[in-house]
């Protein structure tokens, strides 16, 4: 499974990407508000420092406005996945950008309808939102399962990126059903290394290593 870093702080990105831990990175506009930067500058930055894609979306709402920023995105780096939402204008963009030999990341989808349609129109990945179903009572692991069963009948070869990652068992159950890629923020990515029984056994190792009063170095 790949792993993608949902942010645009960059120091969070390097310390995962220092450990082989980042395939790639994605940004939405409310991050990029969080991260007080400008969007073509830290995409910039973010694109030199990580080998795989880079998700950085358009704000337009009609088709050829996308088009426009979407080509404009896609010139910072050669690892740029223009992200478009998963709007009627968002899957003509799709289509256009995708003929032109830019990935793209279609956002924002809910329904395995939506995933459907992306997938017809070139999309490089579909982003369904886990943690914004399961917000609303739904669930979100059922709808990466329902995508990757319409994928796997006719394959598409569309890359399901599990996105709206919130917990660690999202992490988990989404690898299990088979999403090729998740989305996640750093601390969720960081909290999947935690055990209570790492902790536990770690603390009464360290203690009879103590009464052996050894030394390995
Ligand atoms: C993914 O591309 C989105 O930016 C992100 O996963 C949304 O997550 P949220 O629902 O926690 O904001």
């Amino acid at each position: 499974m790949k792993f993608f870093v949902d942010t645009a702080e960059v120091d969070q990105i390097k310390e995962l990407n220092d450990l082989g831990m980042v395939d790639g990175v994605t940004t939405n506009p409310s991050l990029i508000l969080k991260s007080g930067r400008d969007i073509l500058e830290v995409t910039r930055e973010i694109a030199d420092m990580v080998d795989g894609p880079v998700s950085a979306e358009v704000v337009a709402l009609e088709a050829d406005a996308m088009i426009e920023e979407g080509r404009k995105l896609a010139q910072i780096a050669g690892n740029i996945a223009v992200k478009v939402p998963l709007t009627w204008a968002g899957l003509k963009a799709c289509k256009v950008l995708s003929d032109e030999g830019n990935m793209v990341n279609v956002t924002l989808c809910f329904s395995a309808n939506q995933a459907l349609l992306a997938a017809k129109a070139g999309a490089t990945f579909i982003s369904p939102f886990v943690g914004r179903l399961d917000d609303i009572n739904l669930d979100g692991m059922e709808l990466i399962s329902d995508i990757r069963q319409i994928y796997d009948n006719y394959g598409y070869e569309t890359q399901i990126l599990a996105a709206s990652i919130r917990t660690v068992n999202h992490a988990c159950q989404a690898a299990l059903i088979g999403a090729d890629v998740m989305t996640a923020p750093p601390g969720v990515i960081k909290k999947m290394a935690d055990h209570p029984l790492t902790d536990a056994g770690l603390e009464q190792f360290m203690k009879d290593w103590a009464k052996t009063g050894q030394k390995i170095v």
